[in-house]
């Protein structure tokens, strides 16, 4: 029997419902025998400001680092607009991020046969899309220095804000997009622009090398990311794997969500290099965020959140056949008729948060 560590980071808002639906599918699994995962919990985000003043604290990080895998919320609410810069709920996501070194953010966008009609795209242009969005996730634009305000003392301020990469970090992430495009589609559109900035212009290059020198066998575009952003909203099935930079991807896959019929939908995978072990150390978050206007309501819909341990099934557990179930599971309660408010149309059943992940568990049974 294999045994798996994860860690439970709920965060804030809509991530400690989300995650009770994710608690009682490891608890299912558990059960089942075939293989075992041991839990710890941990504050992230506001939750962990309140308690002790930091977005994450440094036993946290400890938990994260020895964890197979951690399983994250989301973070952030209204509550702590006013808290110092260093200490708002999103730094405790970046620090996850930079210190377990999760260079490569994988995050699907796939339109569920029975969701065709949820998008605010034509069902036609949308209906089967299944596309792959590579985000570089711990440079570029989040993290270069420097970073600060200067107060120019007449009366101004100046911002900057530093967009740096090293050949190494876009080697790497392209290594990462090309494989999984052998995979998939077998074709990588790459996203910068390198029309205005020099960091576009290494991209670009660095990705041709790689692409000429190791795998020429995958059909490569390059792309401005302006068009690419047009190009999601006009004909979004031509892509496969789009691998961008850090802002770029976070920009690109809010829109590819929308494509899907709801941010909802969407999971997402962040994993660092693989160790002379074959490890790599991962986190999997929903790509939506802690939406504290619906939080506390038995709203929220737990499908991003679920498909996110999918993930974590797939990639750091290595069971395929398991996190197949899981999304057999939720397309059918899908195809079924049941619905979470955001994904709500005429004539399916609503039903809650806990509903959802209640339907969901049904089906695990019926498969298991
Ligand atoms: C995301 C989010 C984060 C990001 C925020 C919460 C810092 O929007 O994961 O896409 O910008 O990366
Ligand atoms: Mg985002």
């Amino acid at each position: 029997m294999s045994t798996f560590d994860l860690l439970i980071l709920p965060g804030d808002g809509i991530g400690t419902e989300i995650m009770v639906e994710v608690d009682r599918i490891i608890s299912w699994f558990n059960d089942r025998g075939a293989h075992s995962f041991n839990t710890e919990r941990g504050l992230v985000g506001g939750a962990a400001y309140d308690a002790h003043g930091a977005a994450i604290d440094d036993a946290t990080m400890d938990l994260a680092q020895k964890a197979d895998a951690v399983m994250f919320g989301a973070v952030g609410g209204p509550k702590w607009d006013d808290v110092p810069y260093e200490s708002r709920p999103e730094a405790g996501l970046l620090r996850l991020r930079k210190d377990l070194g999760l260079f490569a953010n994988l995050r699907p966008a796939i339109c569920y046969p029975a969701l065709a009609e949820s998008s605010s795209l034509k069902r036609e242009l949308v209906e089967g899309l299944d596309i792959l969005i590579v985000r570089e996730l711990t440079g570029g634009v989040y993290f270069g220095e420097p970073k600060e305000i200067t107060d120019l003392e007449n009366g101004q301020k100046r911002a900057v804000d530093t967009q740096l990469y090293e050949t190494y970090e876009i080697d790497r992430i392209a290594r990462v997009a090309f494989d999984l495009a052998r995979k998939r589609g077998n074709m990588v559109h790459s996203s910068e622009k390198r029309n205005v900035m020099k960091t576009g212009v290494l991209w670009h290059e660095v990705v041709s090398k790689i692409h000429q020198e190791d795998f020429s066998d995958v059909k490569l575009e390059h792309i401005l990311a302006d068009n690419c952003a047009m190009q999601l909203v006009r004909a979004p099935k031509q892509f496969d794997v789009i691998v961008t930079d850090n802002l770029f991807g976070d920009i690109l896959s809010d829109v590819a969500a929308m494509l899907t019929g709801s941010l909802g939908m969407l999971p997402s995978a962040s994993l660092g290099a693989e160790d002379e072990n074959g490890r790599a150390k991962a986190m999997y978050e929903p790509v939506h965020g802690s939406a504290p206007d619906i939080a506390g309501e038995g709203k929220a819909n737990p499908i991003a959140m679920i498909s996110s341990f999918a993930m974590a099934l797939r990639y750091s557990c290595s069971l395929a056949d398991e996190a197949d179930m899981v999304e057999k599971a939720i397309s059918t309660v899908l195809s079924n008729g049941l619905r979470t408010g955001d994904i709500m149309q005429p004539g399916k059943q609503q039903v809650t948060t806990s509903e959802m992940g209640t339907a969901i568990l049904d089906e695990l049974n019926k498969l298991a």
